[in-house]
C-alpha cells in the first residue's frame, strides 16, 4: 500500500488547485500529473508535427524534462529551468490531448510519477488516470466533477480574475473547448479519464473552493491509517 491521495477528474474540474491546497494544509507533496503531459507536449511542439513517442521520449530526456522536488513544491523543468506559464498557452492546451494519447508517452510519465512516491513521502497526485492505471492501489481516490458550463467559468475566472465578459457566449465557447478535450481523454484506448470503481465522486458545482478542500480534508481523516504519519 503507497501513500497517495489520487484526485482525478475532467478539465478544469479544480483538481490541481484542489490537490494543492490539501497538500498544503497537510505538509503532503503535491504532483499536478496533467503538467508533464502538458510539458511533454512543449518537446512536441518544439520537435515538429510528425514527432512520434520515442522521440519525444528521447527529446524530452536530452533537455531534462521532469519533476524536481523543490523544498515542499515539486516543480516541473525543461532546459534546467522552471517551466511555468508555458505549460499553460493556447497551442499547449490544444495539442496535449493527442500527446497524452501515445501510450508510450503514458508510460514515461507514469515511471516519473510513481518514482516520486518513495516510502517517506505522502503525495497527493492530481490527473485523469491516477486511480485507475498509475496508483490503482491508492488508500484514497477522489473524483471531481462539475457541468462544463461550471467549469467553463472557473476556468475563464482563474486565467483572468479580472475578466468582466462573462457572458453566455464567452461561457459556452469555453465549455466547447472543455467538452472536446474530455471526450479525447475519455475515449482515447490508454488510460481513459474515467473514474476508478472506488473512487469518492464529489460534484463540486454547488462547493466553494473551501468547501471542497475541507470535503477532502475529512476524507484524508477517515484514511489516516493508511496514509501514516506526514513526511514533514
Ligand atoms: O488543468 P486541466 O484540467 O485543464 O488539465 P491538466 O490536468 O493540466 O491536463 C492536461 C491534459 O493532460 C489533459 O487534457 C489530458 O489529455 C492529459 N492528462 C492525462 O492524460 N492524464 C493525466 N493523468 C493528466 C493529464
Amino acid at each position: 500500500m503507497n501513500r497517495v491521495i489520487a484526485v482525478d477528474g475532467p478539465a478544469a474540474s479544480g483538481k490541481s488547485s484542489t490537490a494543492a491546497a490539501v497538500a498544503r494544509r497537510l505538509g503532503f507533496l503535491h504532483v499536478d500529473s496533467g503538467a508533464l503531459y502538458r510539458g511533454a507536449t512543449t518537446v512536441a511542439l518544439d520537435l515538429g508535427e510528425s514527432a512520434s513517442a520515442d522521440d519525444i521520449i528521447t527529446a524530452a530526456e536530452l533537455r531534462g524534462l521532469g519533476f524536481r522536488v523543490v523544498g515542499d513544491a515539486v516543480v516541473l523543468y525543461l532546459d534546467d529551468s522552471p517551466l511555468g506559464e508555458r505549460l499553460r498557452d493556447a497551442d499547449v492546451t490544444g495539442g496535449v490531448s493527442a500527446v497524452s494519447a501515445l501510450p508510450g508517452v503514458r508510460r514515461w510519465v507514469n515511471r516519473s510519477l510513481r518514482a516520486l512516491a518513495t516510502p517517506d513521502r505522502t503525495l497527493v497526485v492530481d490527473g485523469r488516470d491516477i486511480g485507475t492505471a498509475v496508483f490503482p492501489d491508492a488508500p484514497l481516490k477522489v473524483f471531481l466533477d462539475a457541468a462544463p458550463e461550471v467549469r467553463a467559468r472557473r476556468r475563464l475566472i482563474q486565467r483572468d480574475p479580472a475578466l468582466e465578459d462573462l457572458g453566455p457566449a464567452t461561457v459556452s465557447a469555453e465549455a466547447d473547448r472543455l467538452r472536446r478535450r474530455d471526450e479525447a481523454d475519455a475515449s482515447r484506448t490508454a488510460d481513459p479519464l474515467k473514474p476508478a470503481h472506488d473512487a469518492i465522486r464529489i460534484d463540486t458545482a454547488n462547493l466553494t473552493f473551501e468547501e471542497q478542500v475541507d470535503m477532502i480534508l475529512e476524507l484524508i481523516k477517515d484514511a489516516a491509517l493508511h496514509l501514516g504519519p506526514s513526511a514533514g
